[in-house]
């Protein structure tokens, strides 16, 4: 299967891409943030991600939960482009990504940008990972402020400056000039989200953001979280952290096997879910 393989897209976001460049862009304030269409994803034989369809509204938190190997890190990957699809696509802030679609007598078909394209699409996208990457070699506010400097081209002074106001967002101030070695856990997490949200991200993806921390960590890490969903980021939150899924989540998604079973209201999703997948895994991490 590939790429071109696909059926056409539905919904708002191909609605307006199909209605041309100016159409895409005025209309891409009623789209949904992400919206991602008949996803499927295969390495070599592995089929992981089977048709996935899901919006993501401007705005909101979506909760992705699963159990391990459903394909839930290979569905964000895919959004942040760093996995190329199968089949199916994905569009942000209405604009498809990672191809570019061609008409040609009558047949439409997908081009793959420009690697340059590709990555000025990425850095419109946060991600925060399980393990926080940070550079070893530099201070909280060096990794913070090597982004916007070395791919935007801030100057080192405003960069500093906005990196420091993050660094104290996430309620690091005091800590700017350690070494991710003399950080705590918790402490490396929210550099790592500072870093990210330096880039001024559309979109935060996180994947199991708290899994690796000692237990006493994981609320100031969500704090952070919870914050940045008040301020109106749209989120896409991979976590195993059922009370942060009901409280900050808008919305809930339970993965199964390389395809979504059951979402919808967490409230609903979290206290009555339908399907008995769905249950069996929440018996499992509650
Ligand atoms: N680069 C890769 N090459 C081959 N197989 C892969 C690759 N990445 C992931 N997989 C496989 O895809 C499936 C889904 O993996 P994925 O990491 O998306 O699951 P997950 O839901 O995030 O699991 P976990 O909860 O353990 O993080 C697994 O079977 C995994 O082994
Ligand atoms: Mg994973």
């Amino acid at each position: 299967m590939t790429a071109d393989a696909l059926d056409r897209p539905s919904g708002a976001a191909a609605a307006a891409a199909a209605a041309g460049p100016t159409a895409s862009r005025a209309d891409a304030d009623a789209a949904p943030m992400v919206e991602i269409v008949g996803v499927h994803k295969m390495f070599g034989d592995l089929h992981v991600l089977k048709g996935v369809d899901l919006e993501v509204p401007r705005g909101s938190v979506c909760v992705v939960l699963g159990p391990s190997g459903s394909g839930k890190s290979t569905l964000l990957r895919c959004i942040n482009e760093l996995e190329d699809l199968t089949a199916g696509r994905i569009y942000v802030d209405g604009d498809l990504i990672g191809y570019r679609e061609v008409e040609k007598n009558g047949t439409k078909r997908l081009h793959r940008l420009h690697p340059k394209v590709i990555a000025e699409q990425r850095s419109r996208i946060g991600m925060v990972f399980q393990r926080f990457n940070l550079f070893p070699h530099m201070t909280a506010l060096q990794n913070v402020m090597e982004a916007p400097v070395q791919v935007r081209g801030l100057s080192r002074a405003k960069a500093k400056e906005r990196a420091e106001e993050l660094l104290a967002r996430v309620g690091l101030a005091d800590r700017m000039d350690h070494y991710p070695a003399q950080l705590s856990g918790g402490q490396q997490q929210r550099v790592a989200i500072a870093r990210a949200l330096a880039m001024d991200p559309e979109l935060m993806l996180f994947d199991e953001p708290t899994s690796a921390l000692d237990p006493e960590l994981v609320g100031e890490v969500l704090a952070v979280m919870r914050d940045l969903a008040e301020s109106g980021m749209t989120m896409i939150v991979v976590t195993h952290e059922i009370g942060f899924a009901r409280e900050v989540g808008d919305h809930v998604v339970f993965m199964d096997d390389g395809a979504i079973v059951e979402q919808g209201d967490p409230r609903e999703v979290l206290t009555n879910p339908r399907e008995e997948r769905t249950r069996e895994f929440l018996a499992h991490v509650l």
